[in-house]
C-alpha cells in the first residue's frame, strides 16, 4: 500500500516528518509526499527521501496514495479530485465543516478526523488535540510575555524591586494546563478558573490559584468536557471574572466546550476596566473567542489593552508540532494498517469507529451524525 502526505497549504505544519517516514516504513508501506510539504518545518524533499519517500506533485500524490495524510481539513476544491475508497486522515473541525463531511460521504471518501478520537486512556497517544493545545497552551504565554511591557518575573535589583505579572488562565484543558505551567516557570503569579471543579487539583499542583464560582454545571456523560452553563452561573461567573481580570496583567482565554461557540467570558466593558498594556491572549478564537472584542488571526489595541485572536499557534511552532502530530498519526495508523500493510479497518474497535467520519455513503462518528441530522 501506499501512503501520501499532502502539502498543507496555509499551515507550517507538516503531517509527517521524515523521522515518521522511516517510522512508517515498517509497516511494509511506501510513501509518497507532495514537493516541499516539509518547508515550513525546515524539512526537504531531499530529507525525505533519505527517508525512504519518493516526492510527487499533488497530482501524484492524490493519484498513488490509498491515505492520504494532512494537517488540516483538505480543501473542497481537493475532494473534488479524490478517488471513490479512498481514504484521508487528517483534523476534520466536521461540527464547523458540516459541507465538507457530506462532500466526503456522497464521493464515498473514507475519512478519519484526528481531532474527534475518543478522550480514552488507549487513545492517549493518538490525541492530536492534546499534543496541539500543549504546543498553543506554550507559544500563547511567550507571545504574552513578548508583547507586555514588563517583566514576568518578580527580581531585586539595585534599581528597586520588581514586583511579578499576574496571569489569569480562563480554562484548565490541556492548553490552559500547559500555559499554567509556562507562566510558573517564568515567574508569575497564576490565578486559573474552570468551570469544572474536577482541575482544581491539577492547578494547584502546578502553582496555579483555582478561583471558584459556586453553582457550575458538571456532567458525567460530558466525558470530562465542561458542559453549557445557567444563565444564573453565567452571570455570577462574568462579575467574578471581571474582578480578577482588573488585576491581571495577561489574561489566556482557553475555555471552549466541544462542537459548540466559546463561552464569552470576557466582556469588552472588562478590557476596559483592564491596566493599559495588558495582554489577552485568545486561543479560542477560530471558535468565537472568550473574550467579546476578540477578532480570529488578528491582534486589536482597546483602550491600551492588546486582545489577540489566534488558534493557530502549533503552526508557529511547526518543528515539535509537527513532530507531536506525526507521532499521534503513526499510533493511530498502526490500527488500521495489518502487519503486511494493507488497510484493515475493524469498525468494533471503538477507536477506529469513533475517529471514522464518513464511510461507504454514511457518517459514522455518532455525535458528528447527530449534530448534522438535526441541523
Ligand atoms: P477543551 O479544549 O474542550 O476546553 C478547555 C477548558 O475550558 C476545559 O477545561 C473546560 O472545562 C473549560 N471551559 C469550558 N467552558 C468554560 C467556562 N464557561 N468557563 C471556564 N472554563 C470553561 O478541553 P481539552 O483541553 O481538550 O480537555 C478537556 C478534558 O478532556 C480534560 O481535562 C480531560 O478530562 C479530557 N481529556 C482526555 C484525554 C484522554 O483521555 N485521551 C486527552 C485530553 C483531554
Amino acid at each position: 500500500m501506499r501512503i501520501g502526505i499532502l502539502k498543507d497549504k496555509e499551515d507550517k505544519r507538516v503531517a509527517l516528518l521524515p523521522e515518521g517516514v522511516s517510522a512508517l516504513a515498517k509497516l511494509n508501506v511506501s510513501i509518497i509526499v507532495e514537493a516541499s510539504a516539509g518547508a515550513g518545518s525546515f524539512v526537504s524533499d531531499k530529507d525525505y527521501e533519505e527517508a525512504g519517500a519518493v516526492i510527487g506533485s499533488e497530482q501524484e500524490v492524490i493519484k498513488d496514495s490509498e491515505i492520504l495524510l494532512k494537517v488540516e481539513p483538505v480543501s473542497k476544491e481537493l475532494v473534488a479530485k479524490l478517488k471513490e475508497g479512498q481514504v484521508v486522515v487528517s483534523v476534520m473541525n466536521p461540527f464547523f465543516n458540516t459541507e465538507l463531511v457530506t462532500l466526503f460521504k456522497e464521493k464515498k471518501i473514507t475519512t478519519f478526523g484526528m481531532d474527534i478520537i475518543p478522550r480514552t486512556t488507549r487513545a492517549q497517544a493518538m490525541d492530536v488535540l492534546s499534543s496541539m493545545a500543549t504546543v498553543a497552551g506554550y507559544k500563547a504565554v511567550l507571545d504574552a510575555a513578548g508583547r507586555l511591557p514588563k517583566f514576568f518575573m518578580m527580581f531585586m535589583s539595585a534599581a528597586g524591586t520588581i514586583r511579578p505579572a499576574k496571569v489569569l488562565v480562563l480554562g484548565a484543558g490541556v492548553a490552559g494546563l500547559q500555559a499554567i505551567a509556562t507562566s510558573r516557570k517564568l515567574g508569575a503569579v497564576v490565578e486559573v478558573f474552570d468551570v469544572r471543579a474536577a482541575v482544581k487539583e491539577e492547578v494547584m499542583s502546578l502553582g496555579g490559584r483555582f478561583i471558584e464560582v459556586e453553582g457550575a454545571k458538571d456532567d458525567i456523560s460530558a466525558g470530562g468536557y465542561a458542559v453549557e452553563q445557567t444563565a444564573e452561573f453565567k452571570q455570577k461567573q462574568q462579575q467574578m471574572i471581571q474582578d480578577h481580570a482588573i488585576g491581571s496583567h495577561v489574561v489566556i482565554c482557553t475555555a471552549q466546550i466541544p462542537g459548540r461557540k466559546a463561552p464569552l467570558l470576557i466582556t469588552k466593558d472588562t478590557v476596559g476596566k483592564m491596566n493599559p498594556g495588558s495582554v489577552v491572549i485568545d486561543l479560542a478564537a477560530s471558535t468565537g473567542g472568550n473574550c467579546e472584542l476578540t477578532k480570529n488571526n488578528e491582534a486589536i489595541v482597546y483602550k491600551g489593552v492588546t486582545v489577540v485572536g489566534n488558534s493557530g499557534y502549533p503552526s508557529d511552532m511547526p518543528v515539535d508540532a509537527s513532530r507531536m502530530f506525526g507521532k499521534n498519526l503513526i499510533n493511530f495508523l498502526t490500527l488500521i494498517i495489518d502487519k503486511d500493510g494493507n488497510l484493515n479497518l475493524d469498525f468494533e474497535d471503538e477507536i477506529i469507529a469513533g475517529t471514522c467520519l464518513t464511510h461507504d455513503n454514511a457518517i459514522v462518528n455518532e455525535r458528528v451524525k447527530e449534530f448534522i441530522n438535526n441541523k
